[in-house]
């Protein structure tokens, strides 16, 4: 057994957030190289344009070249062993990506200094709000032109209602970029753009701050712009506090260039440092610590058809608790019986590697015969059920039936087994139940979907998109489906568990809505208890 996948090695378990094109499958590739788990970056991508080539995934990521499943990635840094969870970004954000952070301890959110906030930053900041994940800002892409350092603070600021705390900062941008200054270790580390493209970790000249050479070094005009910031940033008085930022009420702020590697290292070493270690979590049995001897662990996500020939599904565990050990028999919650963890496996981008023994904080897929759901409960000892995985609101909706009215049967029973692995969420129109409307967080779902029963349960379907954009589960006095209905806002649905939701057009007619009924609560995530169809 290697070092880093011992017991006493501390864990850091982590998902980068951010807008499509951000950097994040660059930055990925580059805490890689610098934790040492790839020699050369370029091994994240090289291992994609592989994997079209010989891929048993899903027939569709082929098609599309897209990744359609998050992936799970360890790297050793400085004696502690990184476990990062990759979050689907681009067409693929799903509710999949939602739900892998509910399994990380922290995240990093990486922004485009030239786009500042995206959407999709915007709406996985919201996730981590929900549950006060502390989250780390990395700037990206400081060698392009973009926005001034203070502006983009202060949209992170407005927008994302955190306060920024910078821990580097920026001297230039763009073609004038010479480096970022350490405000904690009162260095400046100047940028040497590498002439690999950065394809090997970064040469990098660290002066002290009041070094006299740095006034030649950057040039007049420079020098004094960066004198003159740090005198701001100083009067402003936000020091980095690492209470405040594990209770997720600041986020400290580093600034680099994932592509040249600069930055990079900088901020892994004092990343490794705050990032939190695994915390507990509540149950139904209280606060579970993840120094409890008994095992304890929580499925964020099932995925069928790894591997097509085998019709398997694995189930992503995050061990909580306790000892994880290979074949081990455990309690599950949710169906009341012991069952046993068998061929558990980790990831290294797309590589599967048996596992042996895993500890708090780590993340396994296990060979799941059809008797896991995402937000179920394994444990040792006394039974405990973990608090649930949210489900969160779609945000694109259709009808769906199958072409052939005869393959009626193949057809519930392909898209219950999709709706229970968390693809899609189900709801029925009271007097409609025949036709079931569903919602995906991200465009993609749908397509999947369709291929799916298609190519798995030989069902041809027809999905007619619907013209809703939000759905709210609603609560409180007055929250009837009487109510509700004929309203025009909207839509009157119900849920797998039978609970009452609106579908909403517009943000307009959810605003409307809420002057109307100012009693009730129009909740943008439900509990997940997943029901079949
Ligand atoms: P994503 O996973 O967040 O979608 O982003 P990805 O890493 O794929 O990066 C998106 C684009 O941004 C890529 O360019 C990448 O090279 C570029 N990029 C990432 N970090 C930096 C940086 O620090 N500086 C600059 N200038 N660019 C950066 P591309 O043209 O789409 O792909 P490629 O041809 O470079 O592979």
């Amino acid at each position: 057994m290697s070092d880093e996948t011992s017991a006493h090695t501390p864990r850091r378990t982590f998902a980068i957030i951010s807008h499509p094109d951000a950097g994040k499958t660059t930055l990925t590739e580059k805490l890689l190289l610098y934790g040492g788990a790839i020699h050369l970056a370029g091994s994240v991508r090289a291992s994609k344009a592989r994997r079209h080539a010989t891929s048993d995934w899903m027939e569709l990521e082929k098609q599309r070249g897209i990744s359609i499943t998050s992936s799970v990635l360890q790297f050793p840094y400085a004696g502690v062993r990184f476990n990062l969870l990759d979050t689907p970004g681009h067409q693929d954000f799903s509710e999949d990506t939602y739900r892998t952070l509910t399994a990380a301890d922290c995240a990093v959110m990486l922004i485009d200094v030239a786009k500042g906030v995206e959407a999709q930053t915007r709406k996985l900041f919201q996730v981590c709000r929900m549950r006060n994940t502390p989250v780390v800002t990395f700037m990206n892409k400081l060698d392009r032109p973009g926005q001034d350092p203070f502006d983009l603070m202060t949209e992170v600021e407005n927008l994302l209602g955190i306060r920024c705390v910078p821990v580097t900062w920026p001297i230039g941008m763009g073609p004038l970029f010479k480096g970022v200054y350490d405000r904690i270790d009162k260095t400046v580390l100047l940028f040497q753009r590498n002439t690999d493209h950065g394809a090997s970790v970064a040469n990098m000249d660290v002066v002290p701050a009041d070094d006299p050479r740095l006034a030649e070094i950057l040039g007049e005009s420079l020098w004094q712009t960066f004198q003159d910031e740090v005198a701001l940033l100083e009067g402003a008085g936000g020091d980095f506090d690492l209470e405040k930022f594990q209770a997720g009420e600041i986020t400290p702020v580093f600034w680099g260039s994932a592509m040249n590697n600069f930055g990079v290292e900088p901020f892994l070493a004092k990343f490794k440092e705050m990032a939190p270690a695994p915390g507990p979590r509540q149950s139904s049995r209280g606060q579970v610590k993840p120094a409890d001897p008994e095992f304890s662990a929580f499925v964020f996500k099932v995925q069928a058809n790894m591997d097509k020939a085998h019709r398997d599904r694995v189930a992503f565990l995050r061990v909580c608790s306790g000892k994880f050990t290979s074949g081990m028999w455990v309690h599950h919650a949710r169906l009341g019986k012991d069952v046993r963890l068998s061929r558990p496996q980790q990831f290294f981008a797309q590589e599967r590697t048996a596992v042996d023994e895993a500890y708090p904080g780590d993340v396994l897929g296990i060979f799941d015969p059809g008797t896991f759901r995402i937000g179920d409960t394994l444990c040792t000892g006394p039974m405990l059920a973990f608090d649930a995985v949210p489900r969160f609101s779609p945000e694109h909706f259709a009808r769906l039936r199958p072409k052939d009215p005869s393959r009626r049967k193949q057809f519930v029973s392909g898209l219950s087994q999709l709706v229970e692995e968390g693809t899609v969420q189900h709801f029925q129109v009271p007097g409609q139940e025949q036709i079931p409307v569903l919602g995906v967080v991200g465009q993609l779902q749908f397509e999947v979907l369709v291929h799916r029963l298609k190519d798995e349960y030989s069902v041809e379907v027809v999905l007619e998109p619907l013209p809703y954009q939000h759905a709210r589960w609603v609560r409180g006095e007055g929250a009837t489906l009487e109510a509700f209905s004929d309203r025009g806002y909207g839509a009157c649905v119900l849920d797998q568990d039978q609970r009452l939701v609106v579908l909403f057009k517009s943000d307009w007619s959810l605003q409307v809505a809420e002057r109307d009924f100012p009693k009730v609560t129009f909740e943008s995530t439900a509990p997940l208890e997943l029901a079949t169809v």
